[in-house]
């Protein structure tokens, strides 16, 4: 039997590359592969863990299935399908909650995060984040995840599960693992820490202009001169450019040289990134035109992902003494 993968997206907004450099690109990889039979979901039910606006998250949870397929993922290779829609992993997260505690879930650096960000909003939602994502990859018994380094704390969490889950009920879960790409860390535009969706101007959307992307990139802070240390924020962007530019070497010897110019790593850098997207947002544009044909690939898709799933929960409640 094929080897299962996972993953997903968040329904916060349009793609960026962050997402599809350290998510898409693996997801793509995986898709082409033999060996696996792969699944990708938007995961709505996760944007609902943080202050959400109703409408939005009701037209990104699609948005990101438009993106998915601009992106090259293939519903042909791929099961496509949306969270919400697959009931069977919230009652699989309600079971799974039973061997995963308070405190190994307040500790978890993600939650602590999204703490300080909404102290106010402190909910059982946001504890259970990494409980219904395990639910999410161990419904389908995945055992490959393709997702950014900053998911390792809950594919840790996830792994913790599962052995829990054959331990104490016989299950026969795997200890998924997550699939690495070279953008499994894309940085901020800001200087510091990380692309993210939460933070404005640390982004480039895949569906953002040439004008756009060109504006973005001359903005990135670089407060260090050519020729000495590298600031953290000449460092980012660097980081950056080693992920587009062939002759990054060549830029680096510059800056120790001295004779570097931001401008032009810049520019040639945000050319980079365009030319990589072009392909993206010319194929987005014909996606958009047929609503009806995303409606069909998410239909069908729900319908495989939930045969598999609801076999899934079958089982563990049969284990767990519950049918
Ligand atoms: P989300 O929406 O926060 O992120 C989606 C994916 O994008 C990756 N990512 C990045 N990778 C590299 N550099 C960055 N700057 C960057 N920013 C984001 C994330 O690592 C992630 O792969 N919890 C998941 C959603 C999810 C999920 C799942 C994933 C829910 N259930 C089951 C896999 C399997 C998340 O972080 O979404």
């Amino acid at each position: 039997m094929k080897k299962r993968v996972l993953s997903g997206i968040r329904a916060t907004g349009k793609l960026h590359l962050g997402n599809y450099l350290g998510a898409v690109k693996g997801m793509l990889e995986l898709q082409d592969s033999p060996e696996y039979e792969t699944l990708y979901m938007v995961a709505d039910v996760h944007t609902i863990t943080t202050p959400y606006n109703v409408d939005e998250l009701r037209k990104y949870r699609k948005e990101v299935v438009i993106d998915y397929l601009s992106c090259g993922l293939d519903p042909e290779k791929s099961i496509l399908f949306l969270q919400a829609d697959v009931n069977e992993h919230l009652e699989l997260a309600f079971l799974f909650s039973s061997v995963a505690t308070i405190a190994r879930m307040q500790h978890l650096p993600t939650y602590k995060d999204k703490v300080k960000q909404y102290p106010k909003d402190n909910t059982m939602a946001l504890l259970n984040y990494p409980v219904l994502m395990a639910a999410d990859i161990l419904i389908y018994k995945a055992d490959l995840v393709p997702v950014g380094i900053d998911q390792e704390p809950h594919l840790e969490v996830a792994r913790e599960i599962a052995r829990k889950m054959n331990e104490k009920y016989k299950t026969d879960f795997p200890e998924p693992k997550r699939f690495e790409t070279k953008g499994q860390y894309v940085p901020s535009l800001k200087g510091e820490g990380k692309m993210s969706k939460s933070v404005e101007g640390s982004y480039v959307n895949l569906t953002d202009s040439q004008d756009e992307v060109l504006k973005k990139i001359r903005s990135m802070p670089t407060s260090s001169k050519a020729g000495g240390e590298m600031s953290p924020d000449v460092k980012s962007l660097f980081d950056l450019a080693k992920l587009f530019l062939s002759n990054i070497s060549d830029f680096e010897k510059k800056f120790k040289d001295g004779s570097l110019q931001f401008s032009q790593m810049k520019d040639e850098l945000a050319a980079k990134i365009s030319e990589e997207l072009k392909p993206l947002q010319e194929k987005r544009k014909e996606i958009e035109k047929d609503q009806a044909h995303v409606d069909k690939v998410i239909k069908e898709g729900t319908e495989k992902a939930r045969a598999i799933a609801s076999e899934t929960v079958l089982e563990v409640k049969q284990k767990m003494g519950l049918g």
